[in-house]
């Protein structure tokens, strides 16, 4: 007898008749026998704090007002299996909990943010870190995490910017597959962690990059440019879907019928459940489209929010909006219904305790020395060389080398945006891994050189109330920096801005480095030693005057447990950087928003042939600082004989292009050679250049390799006026490079249909 029979006894908890029957049975009888206040339990989303379960909390499971529980960080096994016992023993019908949370990077061992899994442009890395995630997390208890991040978003001013995976399509489409496959596994195995897509839609794009802000988007950029993420996460089978806190023209995504009943469930044949992202449903006031909680609930009801996370309004409104309204109860039923059926798919009516029993059949102790071994090895494949002037990089382990700044010995900041359970006192930081790595062959002096942030006040709005400042004034903090960087050979400075800053309710104006910091990097390059810039932070940064002062630079983002030895592996040359940008580098915050793929205009901008009446500013080159998917490598690389199979395509058929790749130095590296397509003339306006496949390739010194890619129609096509995926006849450049704007061209013309 399983666990869960045993424990739960047929009298107090009828689910327990349960999965000899096909599961649509069982679910009609279940259904059957729910009371409407149980099936709104369902429909609920509550907060497991990380105390033990007050008793209030345990009332409501009890009496089956509670579906589903969220935790962040993640309660202890010992503290959900009370919840779970409470729910199969004393509920009417013993209906388990599934229990879900923010494995967003890693749940005890944490891996690089979103934009340094995509700076790695290696899918199989990114599977291996969502795989252990989830190892981890349902060692942990949690059946489901909110993840993957898939926001296109453009806007660095925007915080969240940090958990996704940049500003393209193609790249995050492809990641989200890799993540939901990943993070579920096998579909019902005891480690498989239901991925819930979020957040549904568009929500990167929001106005000014404010936070929780207005999106507005044109139907073209929103079918082109910001949905294909969610829709590839769907076709990768993901189980559920969160909405976004905003709304998408006009209407509030968790009251939005058409993005959740149209285009999800009936475009994109989606089964899987769709939650609320954090009461949301109750927003739906202050949104201006329900005038109180009972018309909220009906809204995000009828627009197909099943679950309500962090809810008031569906216990409040529900019973009595269903007693009333036919299609109401009909509403409620269906979502109960997949609630259960996401409940039955993760295993919980054959055994609700199969994830708060450590029953994995691997390691899944805190941070296992297999997975730490991963995240480093992942993290060193995040890391994006910006700047290596006159091979300052990789440095010599020899002589005396100077760490400084508020990054440098800091093992917290290094974790990220959702570091989960991750500890700092599991995270190695840089400190810790270049001592590591040097070991006594050279010197390693150390110095904070300025604070983290320059205004504590606005800072603790941020509520991470944990960093610990140096009380010392800024001056003493410089004069201690300088004095320890004119003893060495070479100073490495580690700036950035504290993970705080790249997070939920955590916008910008400016995309500066903190003042106190630029300061720092300023003064240590007066002192004339050879300077690498190692940048720790969530968002692309304005680092133009930085970008001069320093010799080399090193974007690290925020690389999770194993950083600092992944960043020592790369400054010492153990690794050859191989990380490049998913997203551009703007100048100035004043540019945004900063893309590659943009759409030409009547009057593109020219940098050889300047004039006033181009699109461009006055005072600034329009170009990114770094461009989408740059980044330097120890060695050099070179591209040539770009060649297509025809240059004649007819419709429906696919062609091969194909280039070779030559390692033209004396160490091996990695690259990442990228394809590009425009459509010359289309029905509407094309982008000047999409990504549409990416090859990582390991080159040997001197080594080539011919590399072929197969473009076919699904590479061709677009969304026309009537929004009608199409292909049109007509002529396409194929463009390949290392980055998107050095590029090797070739073209060819896709065929009319013959009649
Ligand atoms: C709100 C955030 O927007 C969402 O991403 C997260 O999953 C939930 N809170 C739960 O923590």
């Amino acid at each position: 007898m399983s666990l869960y029979l045993a424990l739960a006894s047929p009298s107090c908890c009828e689910a327990s008749a349960l999965p000899t029957m096909a599961k649509s049975t069982f679910i009609d009888n279940l259904l059957a026998r729910m009371s409407v206040t149980e099936k709104v339990g369902q429909l609920r989303m509550s907060f497991a704090g990380a105390d033990l379960p007050p008793p209030t909390a345990l009332q409501a499971v009890a009496e089956g007002r509670v579906g589903s529980m969220f935790t962040h960080p993640a309660a202890t096994q010992a503290q959900l299996r009370s919840f779970q016992e409470y729910a199969v023993t004393h509920s009417r019908l013993g209906i388990p909990l599934f229990f879900a949370g923010d494995v967003v990077h890693g749940h005890h061992t944490i891996f690089p943010i979103g934009l340094g899994l995509a700076s790695s442009w290696d899918l199989d890395a990114i599977s291996v870190s969502a795989r252990v995630a989830a190892r981890e997390a349902t060692g942990n208890g949690l059946d489901m995490t909110f993840a993957p991040m898939v926001d296109i978003s453009r806007d660095p001013r925007w915080g969240r910017i940090s958990e996704g995976f940049g500003e393209d399509p193609y790249l995050t489409s492809r990641i989200a597959a890799t993540m939901v496959r990943g993070f579920q596994g096998q579909p019902g195995a005891v480690d498989s962690l239901m991925a819930c897509v979020k957040h549904f839609a568009a929500y990167g794009a929001v106005e000014g990059g404010r936070d929780y802000n207005t999106t507005d988007l044109s139907a073209q950029r929103l079918y082109q440019d910001y949905l294909p993420p969610y829709q590839a996460a769907v076709d990768a089978g993901a189980g559920a879907m969160m909405t976004a806190l905003t709304s998408l023209n006009g209407v509030p995504a968790t009251a939005n019928r058409w993005l959740l009943r149209t285009l999800l469930r009936q475009h994109w044949s989606f089964t899987g459940l769709v939650i609320s992202d954090h009461g949301a449903v109750e927003e739906l006031i202050s949104h201006g489209v329900a005038g109180d909680g009972a018309q909220a609930a009906q809204r995000a009801l009828d627009a197909g929010t099943e679950i309500s996370m962090s809810d008031r309004y569906y216990l409040q409104a529900l019973p009595t909006l269903t007693e009333h309204s036919a299609q109401a109860r009909s509403q409620l039923d269906e979502a109960v219904r997949r609630v259960l059926s996401v409940k039955y798919d993760m295993g919980l009516f054959e055994d609700p305790f199969r994830r708060l029993q450590g029953a994995q059949p691997a390691p899944v102790q805190f941070s296992h020395p297999l997975y730490r071994s991963e995240a480093r090895a992942i993290a060193r494949r995040s890391l994006v060389l910006l700047k290596n002037d006159d091979a300052t990089l990789p440095l010599k382990r020899q002589g005396t080398v100077a760490l400084i700044g508020p990054l440098a010995d800091n093992s917290r900041d290094i974790l990220g945006s959702w570091p989960a359970n991750g500890q700092p006192s599991q995270a190695v930081s840089l400190y810790q891994g270049l001592r590591t790595a040097l070991g006594d062959r050279a010197q390693l002096l150390y110095a904070l050189g300025a604070n983290i942030h320059d205004n504590p006040t606005a800072f603790d709005l941020l509520a991470d109330n944990q960093v610990v400042l140096d009380p010392r004034p800024p001056s003493a903090l410089l004069a201690e920096a300088l004095a320890i960087a004119r003893q060495a050979d070479v100073v490495i400075a580690a700036l950035g801005e504290p993970r705080g800053m790249s997070h939920e309710g955590a916008s910008k104006t400016t995309l500066d480095l903190p003042q106190q910091q630029r300061e720092l990097l300023r003064a240590l390059k007066m002192t004339g030693k050879p300077l690498v810039l190692v940048l720790m932070n969530g968002r692309p940064l304005s680092i133009v005057e930085e970008s001069q002062w320093a010799d080399a630079v090193l974007e690290t983002w925020f690389s999770g447990s194993e950083g600092g030895n992944a960043i020592a592996d790369v400054l010492l040359g153990d690794y050859n950087p191989s990380g490049k940008l998913p997203i551009s580098f703007p100048r100035t915050v004043g540019q945004l928003p900063v893309h590659y793929n943009t759409l030409n205009t009547g009057r593109p901008f020219i940098k050889e042939r300047p004039s006033k009446y181009k699109s461009r500013y006055f005072d600034l080159d329009p170009t990114p600082l770094y461009p989408f998917g740059y980044g330097l490598s120890y060695t050099t690389f070179s591209l040539s004989s770009l060649r297509l199979s025809t240059h004649q395509l007819p419709p429906g058929q696919s062609l091969q292009a194909s280039i070779t790749v030559k390692n033209q130095g004396s160490r091996s590296g990695e690259t990442v050679v990228q394809l590009y397509l425009r459509d010359r003339v289309a029905s509407v306006s094309r982008p000047i250049k999409e990504l549409k496949g990416f090859r990582k390739v390991l080159l040997a010194p001197g080594e080539s390799r011919r590399i072929t890619f197969t473009v076919d129609q699904t590479a061709l096509g677009f969304y026309n006026q009537d929004l009608q995926w199409i292909t049109e006849p007509g002529e396409f450049d194929v463009m390949i490079g290392l980055d998107s704007q050095h590029l090797e061209h070739a073209r060819f013309e896709l065929l009319e249909a013959s009649r």
